[in-house]
């Protein structure tokens, strides 16, 4: 298969981890007979530099030509703590996902057998975590309007919902439950927002044309409880834009570490694929930062593509790269492996067709 790939590395860690994402994606390219083309553009702090604009035209353009896109992290300590600046880098992000319309932001959490101790949660309540958040992506109060009163004493964001909105990801949403557990939970504010009243009504309609998906509500301050408390609960869970922001950092905590969680930000026309962690200020550049959420988002974006065997491949190897121990700091505080190592494992891994080397 050909596949054009918009590659966008974006700020601190995010070069190096989108880096051995490629590594991945060559060696299947290798291994499968694929040709995978990338073209780099700049966006977030690492475009500002540039011309100061966190999502130069020439990205955008790259991006919505590219078959899909491989996105690293953005975010810089300088942009921070300024509440003055009215252009911030994650700007660059939000306009993107906005201009492709990637309104279905699909983030799988899981824990890895090997790796169950690593958690910070009791190993018998994340033993079996097995589910995936639908998270509303280009609407909400992200995307609403935004003031702040002349004299500062005041300020607004607007919180909005169509119902079209809410059907296409919600289509999405049951289709996923029906190929895995069959069981859908959204997650709102029902009793204090209108905008989840009305996801309510629209799931509720909607779920009479997927007969065989048992579905639940829960409001968000429940299910940020229940998250840790009962993980193997969920399956399926659907969510609005602020809310599946901060459910699914929290979810991060399941698997031991947030450096493992990949996601899907996926349009109709288009699709971007990213690891849910931020730029990680401090590690950037010391070649310490985990890149298995990186290579996780690689695993999607061949899933997208119908590619299974080889995103199956590519998860076989983080999983033995993760029972190996070849893991970087934050999962491996002792022993631990760089970055580039973590990659030319893996990548060795999926070439060696044997495993005899590490005796699989
Ligand atoms: C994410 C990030 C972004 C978000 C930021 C960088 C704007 O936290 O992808 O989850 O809030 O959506
Ligand atoms: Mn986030």
């Amino acid at each position: 298969m050909n596949l054009n790939i918009a590659l966008l590395p974006g700020d601190g860690i995010g070069p190096e981890v989108t880096q051995q994402a490629v590594k991945i994606l060559n060696a299947i390219a290798e291994k499968y007979n694929h040709n995978f083309k990338y073209t780099k553009a700049a966006i977030g702090a690492a475009a500002m530099k540039i011309n100061g604009d966190p999502l130069p035209n020439e990205t955008l353009k790259i991006c919505s030509e590219a078959d899909a896109i491989l996105f690293g992290s953005i975010g810089e300590p300088v942009h921070d703590h300024d509440p003055n600046a009215n252009i911030r880098p994650e700007q660059g992000l939000l306009r993107l996902r906005k201009e492709l319309d990637l309104f279905a932001n699909i983030r799988p959490v899981q824990t890895y057998e090997s790796s169950l101790h690593k958690s910070n949660l009791k190993e018998e309540v994340v033993k079996g975590t097995d589910f995936v958040i639908y998270r509303e992506l280009t609407s909400g109060i992200y995307f609403g309007e935004k003031k702040i009163s002349k004299n500062e004493q005041e300020a607004t964001d607007t919180c909005t919902y169509s119902a079209k909105e809410i059907d296409r990801i919600t289509h999405l949403a049951f289709k996923a439950a029906k190929s895995r557990r069959k069981k859908l939970t959204l997650i709102d504010k029902a009793n204090v927002l209108a905008t989840s009243r009305l996801w309510r009504k629209r799931v509720q309609e909607i779920s009479k044309s997927y007969p065989s998906i048992q579905l639940n509500f829960l409001y968000a301050n429940t299910a940020a409880m229940q998250l840790i408390l009962k993980p193997t609960q969920f399956d399926v869970i659907l969510t609005e834009n602020l809310i599946g922001d901060i459910l699914s950092d929290e979810a991060s905590v399941i698997s031991g570490s947030i450096g493992l969680l990949a996601s899907a930000s996926i349009g109709e026309k288009t699709a971007l694929f990213e690891p849910i962690h931020g730029s990680f200020p401090k590690a950037k550049g010391k070649n310490i930062a985990n890149p298995l959420a990186s290579i996780l988002s690689a695993a999607m974006l061949l899933d997208h593509f119908q590619l299974y065997d080889e995103a199956e491949e590519i998860r076989a190897a983080v999983e033995k790269s993760i029972e190996l121990n070849i893991t970087t700091p934050d999962l491996n505080a002792t022993n631990y492996f760089s970055t580039t190592n973590v990659g030319n494992f893996l990548s060795d891994f999926i070439l060696d067709d044997e495993n005899t080397f590490y005796n699989k």
